[in-house]
């Protein structure tokens, strides 16, 4: 089945960390004080994921991520701006290579071809170049690290490289038992809407989540963060108006508070009826959980796609979506 071959291709993350680190290692920039990351989808994740992770490790640089067809207002000529289109031919990001050329800001395309090679090479931009042929948001591996390798020769993040190879031992080795929670979570899915919830700095991990139900199992999912859902989400399970399943992310690192936080709300909204699972990140380095947070949710919404008979791969309506916009002249 075709959805099979998809879901081996989710399932072999842990592999593509491996051949995405010889990746961006040319690349090198000076001079910038912000970094801006800009594309949108499938792309724009590894954008966020690279947020959270470069600003735990470091206070000298400050780290955006803008998903529009503008960059922020602040772009200058001091700021990197890293344009992140896996097809190369998404219009949004396309535009803001435009917009940041127009404020002579620092620009590195990572891209596996399309209009934005074509941009990159005649604008003579240096370029991380992927492996083409996947799915955008399973291509994560490749949009992720290679931009450590580039962030790292440039100075702005401590060196990356045992981090990534322990994180890549560490998923190999939990394989099997992040296939088998996996797989028991997407079972008390099936019919549910997923709500997933996160400290706030890990917003981008728990986003992520909801796009891969998005995505791969076709189906509504959202997200939302630590202390803000206490604040006004927790209200809506006053009045259920559908068939929620909660996920809970833990990180080690998340403060005390933030972990009551969630216990309480966990206990109240069991009391409401609705199941939950908190799902615990473990792992020594920072890298590790953050990984290995997205790798079982990107195998909860594989598993689910296939439990409700739905073939993980196609987003069929994204792309017709981006034929019918194609249409119609872009003033
Ligand atoms: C498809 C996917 C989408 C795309 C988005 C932007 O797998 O994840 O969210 O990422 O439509 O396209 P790209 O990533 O090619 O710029």
């Amino acid at each position: 089945m075709a959805s099979d071959s998809y879901i081996a291709l989710v399932e072999r993350f842990p592999e593509h960390l491996s051949d995405a680190k010889s990746l961006g290692s040319d690349v090198k920039i000076s001079g910038v004080d912000k970094i801006v990351f800009t594309g949108v989808g499938g792309s724009a994740i590894a954008g966020s994921l690279l947020q959270i992770y470069c600003s735990e490790k470091t206070q000298t640089v400050q780290f955006f991520v803008s998903r529009n067809y503008d960059v922020p207002s602040f772009v200058d000529k001091s700021t990197l701006v890293v344009a992140i289109s896996y097809s190369g031919n998404t219009e949004e990001t396309l535009s803001a290579v435009k917009a940041a050329m127009k404020r002579s800001a620092r620009i590195v395309i990572v891209t596996s071809g399309g209009k934005l090679m074509q941009q990159a090479e005649q604008l003579k931009k240096p370029v991380v170049a992927l492996p083409e042929g996947i799915q955008p948001r399973a291509a994560l591996p490749y949009l992720f690290i290679p931009m450590l390798n580039v962030l790292h020769n440039s100075g702005f993040i401590p060196d990356p490289s045992s981090e990534v190879s322990s994180t890549i031992t560490s998923l190999q080795a939990a394989s099997t038992n992040y296939r088998e929670r996996a797989n028991s979570l997407a079972q008390k899915l099936v019919g549910k809407v997923p709500l997933i919830y996160a400290s706030d700095r890990l917003a981008g991990v728990a986003y992520r989540w909801k796009t891969q139900f998005n995505e791969n199992a076709k189906i509504h999912a959202f997200s939302h963060v630590f202390p803000e859902l206490n604040h006004n989400e927790l209200v809506g399970y006053t009045k259920l108006n559908a068939n929620y399943y909660v996920i809970m992310l833990e990180d080690a690192a998340d403060s005390r508070r933030i972990k009551e936080r969630a216990r309480l709300t966990k206990e109240i909204i069991g009391r409401k009826g609705v199941p939950s699972t908190q799902i615990v990140i473990k792992g020594e380095h920072f890298l590790t959980r953050l990984l290995s947070a997205v790798h079982i949710g990107d195998l909860t919404s594989v598993y689910l796609a296939k439990l409700t008979g739905v073939d993980p791969e196609p987003v069929t309506i994204i792309e017709d979506f981006k034929k019918q916009l194609g249409r119609v002249p872009f003033v």
